[in-house]
């Protein structure tokens, strides 16, 4: 079957949706460095967007909307206004801890919020004749539930076994956009992704947190016995794969998107503490910037390693078959592991600014410095 969105489509503007999250950013900066595609991002910079994470970009070819992806009516006049015929839609409450103390944010937008977006596409793109477009949705490994020790890791053809409420939302939006497809013919396409690191991740997240506790001087949180296994992929590898998606993907069809990289948290751990100590012995300027922490004074950063209580309901193993990806897409993650954590800890040296400002909490005024009220940036 041809791929219509690339035969047809004369790609105008796309509507990013939480493009100043973790992974909507490094995606953004992404298409902004190849090719000459308009960006429009919508994000409603919750807790978890952050402006900066968008700076230094092209600002002819950027434009900010603050917004909620739930206004179906903002989105159907952005989507008519900047003549966007694709949305890749990032936006999401996205940590599992928060989806347990509060649910409710988690239906709100990655339920309710996902379903306003399809309204508006459907309104927009399958009025009248019609017009070439593709709604990519970008989802995770989570809704197929666990696994245990020998099973096969998740194919697309897995039943939804979600745990979490947060995987129980995204599996919701997921049923929805598939829906959409089924019902109305809107063109759609998925993919299930595993855990992701790299350049502006919330330090909540296990790779972040650890990094920026060592240098603090922290404790490094491991939940339960620390045995509990995820398969990483540096965030390069998960954007190049939407962009794969979005080029060679079947309207209607789902693809998981994988490392190859199972570790337990308690390796990430240690080889995050070990990895950090080599760069702090090669850099002697690095003790004088983070006295807090063990390094600094003569210590070992897997001294601040505390064993925890566990997380609720928590997942033991996800794995990803990503053969139908590979297959059909042409994707296979590139990045290897030791290169992609030292990657990521450099960025967390160099943008010392960047998390600094997020942990006092300063990071949440960039909307009024440099938004100001305007309706757009760009
Ligand atoms: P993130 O939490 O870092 O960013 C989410 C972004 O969405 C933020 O910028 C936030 O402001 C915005 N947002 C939240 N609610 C919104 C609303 N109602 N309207 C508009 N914007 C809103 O998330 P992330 O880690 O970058 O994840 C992005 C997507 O990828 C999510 O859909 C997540 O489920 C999925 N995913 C994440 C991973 C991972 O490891 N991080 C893996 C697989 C899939
Ligand atoms: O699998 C994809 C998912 O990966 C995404 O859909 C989610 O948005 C993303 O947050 C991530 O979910 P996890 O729950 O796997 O990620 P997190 O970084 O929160 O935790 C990774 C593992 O580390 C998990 O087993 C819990 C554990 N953990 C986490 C934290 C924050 C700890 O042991 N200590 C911690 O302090």
């Amino acid at each position: 079957m041809e791929n219509e969105y690339e035969k047809e489509a004369d790609v105008k503007s796309t509507l990013i949706t939480g493009g100043a999250g973790f992974i909507g950013a490094n995606y953004v900066r992404r298409r902004l460095q190849s090719g000459d595609s308009k960006v429009v991002v919508l994000d409603a910079l919750t807790y978890a967007g952050n402006g900066a994470s968008l700076e230094g970009l092209d600002d002819e070819r950027l434009t900010f909307v603050h917004g909620d992806i739930r206004d179906s009516d903002l989105v159907e006049r952005l989507l008519r206004e900047w003549e966007c015929d694709c949305v890749i839609h990032f936006a999401a409450e996205s940590h599992v801890d928060r989806s347990i103390s509060g649910p409710d944010a988690f239906i709100q937008t990655n339920v309710n919020g996902t379903h306003a977006l399809l309204l508006a596409a459907k309104r927009v793109w399958l009025a009248g004749e019609g017009r070439p477009h593709r709604f990519h949705h970008v989802s995770t490994d989570e809704v197929y539930g666990t696994l245990g020790p020998g099973d096969h890791p998740f194919r697309e053809t897995n039943q939804y076994e979600p745990n979490s409420p947060y995987s129980a939302s995204k599996a919701g939006s997921d049923h929805l956009v598939r829906a959409y497809h089924h019902t109305y013919g809107l063109e759609v396409t998925t993919t299930n992704c595993s855990n992701n690191y790299g350049p502006y991740q919330f330090p909540e997240k296990l790779i972040p947190l650890m990094i920026v506790n060592i240098l603090l001087g922290r404790n490094l949180p491991v939940y339960g016995d620390g045995m509990q296994i995820r398969d990483w992929l540096y965030v390069d590898d998960h954007c190049a794969a939407i962009d794969l998606a979005l080029e060679r993907g079947v309207s209607g069809e789902v693809y998981n998107i994988g490392g190859d990289n199972e570790r337990p948290n308690i390796e990430i751990v240690k080889r995050i503490c070990e990895a950090v100590e080599v760069r702090f012995a090669k850099d002697d300027e690095l003790k004088s910037r983070f006295p807090e922490g063990p390094i600094s004074r003569g210590g070992a950063a897997e001294d601040l390693i505390t064993y925890v209580e566990d997380r609720p309901g928590h997942d033991r193993r996800y794995a990803i078959d990503f053969s139908k990806a590979k297959r059909d897409l042409g994707y296979e993650p590139t990045w290897d592991f030791d290169q992609g954590l030292a990657a990521t800890i450099d960025w967390y040296l160099q943008m010392e600014p960047w998390w600094r400002a997020v942990m006092d909490g300063t990071y949440r005024d960039w909307l009024e410095l440099n938004y100001a009220g305007r309706s757009g940036r760009g």
